[in-house]
């Protein structure tokens, strides 16, 4: 039969810039457009089948108010999986992005899958610039965007196969 596996993962970027509303998408498969700014982190599961497992995951949508940094590793540590999610209409948030991909890689769990989600993929074109920057870090990058419902949950599928089967 298939494994079951349970994946704690965590969504970490800059205010604004889509967690929560991929994670909406995702889970209940709805978009709101003055969606809230999250206040500390917000906990959802959802589960995905790839082809020899049943994925549960446990994921913690984080804020990305700075007041909130402190908060962080409690939701990251022990994490199987991270996404980190810029806005790709804004440096600013591309370069925090930069910051928390950083920070993973000196705190965070060494065998962590992690992916660079470029959103808002309905506003604008494509960003080779994170293309290039997710290969030279070992993420891997997906354009996504959670209002035109484009490549959410190939996203979480993508970290999905990637998990390791043990
Ligand atoms: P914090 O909780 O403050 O850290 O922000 P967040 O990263 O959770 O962002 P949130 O999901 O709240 O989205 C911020 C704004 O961007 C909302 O008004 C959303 O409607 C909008 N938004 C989110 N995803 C998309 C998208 O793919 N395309 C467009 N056009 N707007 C989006
Ligand atoms: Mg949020």
């Amino acid at each position: 039969g298939n494994k079951n596996i349970n994946a704690k993962l965590v969504l970490l970027g800059d205010v604004g810039a889509g967690k929560s509303s991929l994670v909406l998408r995702f889970v209940k498969g709805q978009f709101i457009e003055f969606q809230e700014s999250t206040i500390g982190a917000a906990f959802f599961s959802q589960t995905v089948a790839v082809n020899d497992a049943n994925v549960k995951f446990e994921i913690w949508d984080t804020a990305g108010q700075e007041r909130y940094h402190s908060l962080a590793p409690m939701y990251y540590r022990g994490a199987a999986a991270a996404i980190i999610v810029f806005d790709i209409t804004n440096q600013a948030s591309f370069d925090r992005a930069k910051k928390w991909v950083q920070e993973l890689q000196a705190q965070g769990n060494p065998n962590m899958v992690m992916a660079l989600a470029g959103n808002k993929s309905d506003l604008l074109d494509s960003r080779k610039d994170a293309q290039t920057y997710a290969q030279e870090n070992g993420l891997f990058f997906m354009e996504t965007s959670a209002k035109a419902a484009t490549n959410v949950n190939e996203l979480f599928y993508e970290i999905a196969k990637r998990l390791p089967r043990v």
